[in-house]
């Protein structure tokens, strides 16, 4: 019947009529769509289908941020009209009386009807740009391109390295839950420090907040699959006039396998695989300086080894030590800063026509160990460095040949600009590769001939043969090995 209202409690009136302001009704909008979502990515996740690292940092840190943030405007608003109503003088029927909805006046029917397919679009449009958002957040792009100066030097190095096709996200977060909710929270750290410019320059190596490289890396390299010797031809190249070439072929004992396979040995097997463990403490942070290593044998003997057994590590010191995972080697598996002679090495090996320019490695090498304020600024000093030096020593040819002279200016000016950010104050020197032992010390950190057992019984083996065969060396012709075999 029109005009009788049922018999209500005045509190829930109250409440309704001071919930009728702006702001507690878009707070109530955002709970409730951030619950929504919340619960659309949950499901999501439990069908299996958002196996993404950052779905997790959307729908854990972002959506519940906004879901909080709505639930604190509700009082405010609640409390801001009733001082409003109060001020206005309003009477008790009054604060206490529903707001009026009738359905039967076409305005109201109108403006629900605008609401609710505004709030359903809504919906639609927030679902969507989440996921896109998060989609975005997982490429390459976003991490190497977002913080530019920051990532310069990694991403550079990234896009020609063997793992430019791998997505950062797949060695620096990894699959599960976990990790991406852990390196998000990093994440968050680091966006803070670039926002207030007070991050390291370099960015400090080793990472203190990878994931073990084994739960990462071992996604596309497991332990079985390596077995057997890999083949590397080194192309070297003198500082001549000729930029002589001289080259050494040499197989590599990386093996691998298990015991249980029947073929377990080489350096994989020796220092990761299960059946054998070596920890080891180091003097500095850069792990450079290796000063107690152990190793755990298949059989359960325990070896130690050092330098310099007169000071044996403490005991609390000792629960510090390091496994070895392949970080320990492959440190630079992906940003490698190349030394400027090998960089150079590199480039005479894919544009041969450079070795027609007299001395062009010598030149190349010195204009790139320059040190120069910016990236910019150092890779214009390398072209104008060669372009110079072709153009005052050996004039004759600068002229005739002045297109190769151009290009190999700009080729080294790009090898620059591979290997040295002056901005990020990152260079080769600054993040050393631990595999072999030409340019660091690498293996050699452990592999010198000095760490021994306490009883000189056991050494760390430093004879060539431990770790490859050669089977061509220095030699002025490419080897073509398959050649003399048939
Ligand atoms: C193949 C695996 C892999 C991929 C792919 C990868 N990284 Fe790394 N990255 C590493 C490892 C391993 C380290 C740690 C080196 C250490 O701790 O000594 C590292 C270190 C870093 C560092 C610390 C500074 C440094 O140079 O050591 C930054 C920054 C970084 N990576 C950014 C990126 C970005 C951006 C991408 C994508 C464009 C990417 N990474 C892709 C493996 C990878
Ligand atoms: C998502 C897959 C994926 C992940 C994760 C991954 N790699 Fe790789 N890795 C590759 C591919 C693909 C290649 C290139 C193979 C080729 O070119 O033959 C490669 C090549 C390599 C090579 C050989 C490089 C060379 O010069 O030939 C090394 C060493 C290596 N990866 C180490 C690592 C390490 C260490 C990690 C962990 C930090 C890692 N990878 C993580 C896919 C991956
Ligand atoms: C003791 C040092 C050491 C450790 C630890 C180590 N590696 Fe290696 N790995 C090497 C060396 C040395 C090579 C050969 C490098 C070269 O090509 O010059 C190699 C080669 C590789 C290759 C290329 C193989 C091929 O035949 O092309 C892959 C892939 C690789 N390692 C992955 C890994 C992964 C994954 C781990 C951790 C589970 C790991 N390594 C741990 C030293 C190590
Ligand atoms: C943290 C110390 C450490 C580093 C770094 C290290 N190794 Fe080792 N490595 C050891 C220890 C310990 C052994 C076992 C030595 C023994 O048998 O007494 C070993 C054994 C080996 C063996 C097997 C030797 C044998 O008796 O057959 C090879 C091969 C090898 N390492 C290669 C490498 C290569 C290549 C690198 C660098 C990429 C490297 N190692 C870096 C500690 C290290
Ligand atoms: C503990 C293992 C180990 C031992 C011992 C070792 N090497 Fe190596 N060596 C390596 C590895 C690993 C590489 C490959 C480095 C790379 O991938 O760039 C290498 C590379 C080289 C190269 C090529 C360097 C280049 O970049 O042009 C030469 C030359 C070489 N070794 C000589 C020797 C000689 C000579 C000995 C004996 C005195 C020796 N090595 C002992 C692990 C070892």
């Amino acid at each position: 019947m029109p005009g009788t209202t049922e018999p209500r409690k005045p509190a829930s009136g109250r409440l309704f009529n001071y919930a009728n302001n702006g702001l507690t009704i878009a707070g109530a909008v955002l709970t409730t769509l951030s619950g929504l979502l919340i619960v659309i990515f949950l499901l999501a996740q439990l069908w299996g289908g958002l196996d993404n690292p950052y779905i997790g940092i959307f729908a854990y840190v972002v959506l519940p941020f906004i879901f909080v943030l709505g639930l604190i405007e509700i009082p405010i608003g609640m409390w801001r009209r009733r001082r409003t109503l109060q001020k206005r003088g309003a009477t008790e029927a009054e604060l206490t009386a529903f707001p009026t909805l009738d359905f039967n006046l076409p305005e109201v029917r109108r403006v629900a009807l605008v609401v609710f397919a505004l709030t359903a679009l809504n919906v639609v449009i927030l679902g969507a740009a989440s996921f896109f958002a998060v989609d975005e957040m997982e490429t390459v792009e976003f991490c190497g391109e977002t913080c530019h100066t920051v990532m310069q030097p990694e991403y550079t190095a990234y896009r020609d390295s063997p793992h430019s096709r791998v997505a950062c996200v797949d060695c620096h977060i990894g699959p599960g839950a976990s990790w991406f909710v852990r390196s998000k929270l990093d994440g968050l750290r680091q966006v803070w420090h670039t926002a207030l410019d007070t991050y390291h320059r370099p960015i400090e190596t080793p990472l203190h907040t990878l994931r073990p490289a084994r739960e990462t890396c071992e996604q596309c390299h497991w332990p079985n699959k390596h077995h057997g010797d890999k083949l590397r031809i080194f192309s070297r190249y003198g500082s001549d006039e000729t930029s002589t070439p001289s080259y050494t072929a040499m197989l590599l004992r990386t093996g691998g396998g298990s015991l249980d396979l029947g073929r377990a040995g080489g350096i994989h097997w020796w220092h990761i695989y299960s059946d054998n463990r070596i920890r080891y403490l180091a003097a500095d942070e850069s792990r450079e300086e290796i000063v107690w290593v152990e190793l755990t044998t298949p059989d359960g003997q325990v070896r130690s080894y050092a330098r310099d057994w007169a000071e044996p590590p403490a005991p609390e010191t000792l629960a510090q030590a390091r496994v070895m995972d392949c970080i320990d080697c492959h440190n630079r598996p992906t940003h490698t800063f190349h030394v400027p002679a090998k960089a150079v090495d590199w480039l005479l090996d894919t544009h041969p026509e450079l070795r027609e320019l007299p001395y062009f490695k010598r030149e190349a090498v010195a204009a790139i160990e320059g040190e120069y304020e910016t990236r910019a600024a150092g890779m214009a000093a390398v072209r104008d460095a060669l372009q110079t030096y072709y153009a005052s020593s050996h004039t004759e040819l600068a002229q005739a040949r002045g297109e190769l002279v151009a290009k190999a200016a700009a080729l080294a000016a790009q090898t620059y600009g591979r290997v040295v950010f002056p901005e990020m104050k990152t260079d080769w020197k600054t993040h050393p590769n631990h595999i072999g032992h030409d340019d660091f010390p690498g293996c050699m950190r452990c592999h010198d001939d000095e760490m021994s057992t306490a009883d000189g019984a056991h050494t760390i083996p430093m004879d060539c043969e431990t770790c490859h065969v050669f089977l061509v060396e220095d030699s002025p012709v490419y080897p073509e090995l398959a050649a003399a075999l048939g």
